[in-house]
C-alpha cells in the first residue's frame, strides 16, 4: 500500500470505531489527521454522524473543517469549555508505553490543549512512527517565545539536547508560530525520560510548551503496509 492510502486507512479507522453523533470532537493536525476529518466531514455530509461540535487545533484543521462543513467552536465557547468527549491526532513519534512526540507541523500548543482537554484521546499513525524511545530519530519541538531563543536553546542543551531553531521554507528566517512563537527542535544522542522531560522543558523561562505527550493514554491506530491496522492501548 502506498503511504497516502496507508494514512488514510489510520485516520477512517478511528473515526470509524470512536466517533458517535452529539460528541464534542478535537481534531489534529498533519498529513494523517486529516484524513480523520475528512471521514467525519464525509459521516456528517452522509447524515450520520449528527450534533458535532468540533475543535480545530490548527489553521490546518479549521480550513478543512470549513471545507467539508463540520461545526467548529473555540475551546472557550460555551459549546466547548466543559471539555472534549474525544480528540483525534497524528504523531511523529509513538513509544512502546505510547508516549508521543508531536509537532512536527509546528500545531503542538493547540494540540497538547485539546489533548489534556479530552476525555479520551486517539492517535493516528502509520507503522514508521513507532520507535522505542523517543527523541532520538525525530526532532522534538520546543515553543519558545522569541526573546528566549538563546537563553532556552542554552538551557536545552545542558539538559543534553542539540538544539535547531526550525527555518521557515519559501520564506527566509525562522517558523513562526500560530501564536507569534519560535520553534527549537531538540534531539537526544540515547534513550531520555519523556514523561520527566515534559515538565522539566516548561520549566524553562520563555518556554511555552514541548512536544512531549505523556499524561494521557491515547489508544494508538497504527495502518500498515500490509493493509492491516494495529490498535494499541
Ligand atoms: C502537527 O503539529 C503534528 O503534531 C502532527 O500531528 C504530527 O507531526 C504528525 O503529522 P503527520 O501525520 O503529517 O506525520
Amino acid at each position: 500500500m502506498e503511504l497516502l492510502e496507508i494514512k488514510k486507512a489510520a485516520g477512517r479507522a478511528a473515526v470509524d470505531a470512536l466517533v458517535k453523533s452529539g460528541m464534542k470532537l478535537g481534531l489534529g493536525t498533519g498529513s494523517t489527521a486529516v484524513h480523520a476529518i475528512r471521514r467525519v466531514g464525509e459521516l456528517v455530509a452522509q447524515g450520520l454522524l449528527r450534533d458535532i461540535a468540533a475543535f480545530a487545533t490548527s489553521f490546518q484543521a479549521e480550513i478543512e473543517c470549513e471545507k467539508l462543513g463540520i461545526p467548529f467552536y473555540p475551546l472557550n465557547s460555551r459549546e466547548l469549555s466543559a471539555g472534549l468527549d474525544l480528540t483525534i491526532d497524528g504523531a511523529d513519534e509513538v513509544d512502546t508505553k505510547n508516549y508521543l512526540t508531536k509537532g512536527g507541523g509546528g500545531a503542538l500548543l493547540i494540540e497538547k490543549l485539546a489533548a489534556y482537554a479530552s476525555a479520551s484521546y486517539a492517535i493516528v499513525a502509520d507503522e514508521s512512527k513507532t520507535v522505542e524511545h523517543l527523541g532520538i530519530g525525530f526532532p522534538v519541538p520546543v515553543e519558545v517565545v522569541p526573546e528566549a531563543r538563546v537563553q532556552a536553546g542554552r538551557a536545552l542543551e545542558k539538559l543534553g539536547a542539540t538544539v535547531i531553531l526550525r527555518e521557515a521554507v519559501r520564506k527566509a528566517g525562522p517558523v513562526i508560530t500560530e501564536h507569534g512563537n519560535l520553534l527549537l527542535d531538540i534531539r537526544f544522542g540515547g534513550p531520555i525520560d519523556p514523561a520527566a522531560l515534559e515538565s522539566k522543558l516548561n520549566q524553562i523561562p520563555g518556554v511555552v510548551e514541548n512536544g512531549f505527550f505523556t499524561r494521557n493514554h491515547p489508544v494508538v491506530y497504527i495502518a500498515c503496509s500490509d493493509g492491516t491496522i494495529q490498535t494499541r492501548k
